[in-house]
């Protein structure tokens, strides 16, 4: 099949990678110019996909980055994979999917199946893609959605092995993206609707969120109580049935894991209803960094003048994404604590306008929020350093949140 997918991103990238193994051919669509100047010269800007899949994708002849939606036209099917991010007021930004959705409607000439992989509420494939690509013409596009579970690094499940849903608009077009799907996923389980694999995104990811906030709650129950959460976590965890560990951290940071819970907090709110978990946890966690730095104070003697150099600022070990990172929130409490704040992150070189300064330097204390493989502390001037949990490769380093406080 001749595919479109639209958005070269975490997602868009790797469905485009998945399509072409499975024997179709790819158009992806980005709007932005340095990402597609990258990908035509066989460079990856995504971690897990290596620049040689890229280069050998295009020599091929099944790739084709483009900037350009016009060529979308003709295409069997168009896969949307464009950002929904939150807007400055925390709430839904629908703005890039409805541009997109725009574009799409404007260069489609003739019936075509179109699958979102946009993260949405449940209604956004009815009430906001379709009506925009459709416009006012009836083309008879067919839709259907395929909500994307890509978890960027995570080696051991990929496109292939990921089992994926599929629910459509109609009975046809869910089934055409099953088939499409199949080409190149181990498992792929059609639902009744395109709200309930909508829907069933933001539960997924929303359990993840509230079990996340009473983690990090319970860390700080442990933490007052003196009892290593870590220990208690990992005892916990030997019940074989009924229990899932989830682990506290200093925040919770991604596009996916603290949006998609507000997408369904705000879809409910059109329902006159408020998910009170979804509340609770979001207070919890977006609390987090201000209580490690709390906790650095106390375990370091004070953080007022004191040159701090905060360790890996990327939401999650291995990957480069900066967004919603909460190294960001982290980083205003020490500079609010009273500290002269550096950052050191051997794969993010930019960051908020300033760039990863070096390991060496006259530095008071450090403190691991993220700790890369690429990590090299070779040159640190023998400072303590503190880290958010314990280190099997770093025992020397200071667990914050399996320190036992003094009683
Ligand atoms: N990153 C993840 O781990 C993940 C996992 C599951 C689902 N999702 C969801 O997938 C969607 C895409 O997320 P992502 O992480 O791939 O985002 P991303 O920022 O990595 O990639 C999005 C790409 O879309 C491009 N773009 C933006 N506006 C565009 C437009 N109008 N036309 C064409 N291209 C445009 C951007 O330049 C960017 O390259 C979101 O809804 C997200 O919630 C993401």
């Amino acid at each position: 099949m001749r595919i479109s997918v639209i958005g070269q991103g975490y997602v868009g990238l790797t469905i485009s990678m998945g399509a072409i193994s499975g024997g179709h051919e790819v158009l992806g669509v980005d709007h932005s110019q340095t990402v597609i100047d990258g990908l035509k010269s066989g460079i990856s800007h995504i971690e897990g996909i290596p620049d040689s899949l890229i280069a050998s994708a295009i020599k091929s002849g099944r790739y084709s980055p483009s900037i350009s939606y016009e060529l979308v036209n003709g295409s069997d099917l168009v896969v949307i994979a464009v950002p929904t991010p939150l807007n400055s007021d925390g709430r839904p930004d629908l703005s890039i999917l409805k541009s997109a959705a725009k574009s799409l409607g404007s260069v489609l000439k003739k019936q075509t199946l179109i699958v979102s992989e946009s993260t949405s509420h449940p209604g956004t494939l009815r009430e906001l893609i379709k009506p925009l690509v459709d416009g006012e013409n009836n083309l008879g596009h067919m839709y259907a959605i395929s909500p994307e579970r890509v978890d960027p690094g995570n080696a051991k499940f990929g496109t292939r092995n990921t089992p994926r849903i599929v629910g459509g608009l109609t009975d046809e077009a869910r089934d055409a993206a099953v088939t499409f799907y199949r080409s190149f996923c181990d498992e792929v389980i059609p639902v009744s609707s395109a709200e309930v694999a909508e829907a069933a995104k933001l539960f997924e990811n929303t359990f993840r969120f509230v079990n996340i906030g009473l983690v990090n709650e319970f860390s700080q129950i442990m933490g007052a109580m003196a009892i290593p959460v870590d220990e208690v976590l990992k005892a916990a965890a030997t019940k074989p049935y009924g229990f899932m560990p989830f682990h506290p951290n200093v925040g919770i940071g991604g596009h996916c894991i603290p949006v998609d819970p507000l997408y369904l907090q705000a879809r409910a709110a059109e329902f006159g209803l408020t998910s009170k978990y979804i509340a609770v946890s979001e207070e919890i966690n977006h609390a987090m960094p201000k209580y490690m730095v709390e906790r650095l104070a106390d375990e370091s003697g004070g953080l007022k003048g004191k040159k701090v150099l905060v360790v890996g600022v990327s939401y999650k070990a291995e990957i480069a994404d900066t967004r919603e990172t909460p190294a960001e929130p982290f980083v205003h409490h020490l500079r609010e604590f009273g500290a002269d704040v550096s950052w050191h992150d051997p794969i993010v070189n930019s960051w908020n306008g300033e760039t990863s300064s070096p390991i060496s330097g006259d530095y008071d204390l450090a403190v691991v929020l993220v700790a890369h493989s690429a990590l090299n502390m070779e040159g640190w001037n023998g400072a303590p350093i503190f880290s958010i949990n314990s280190h099997p490769k770093f025992p020397e380093w200071k667990p914050l949140l399996s320190v036992q406080p003094e009683k």
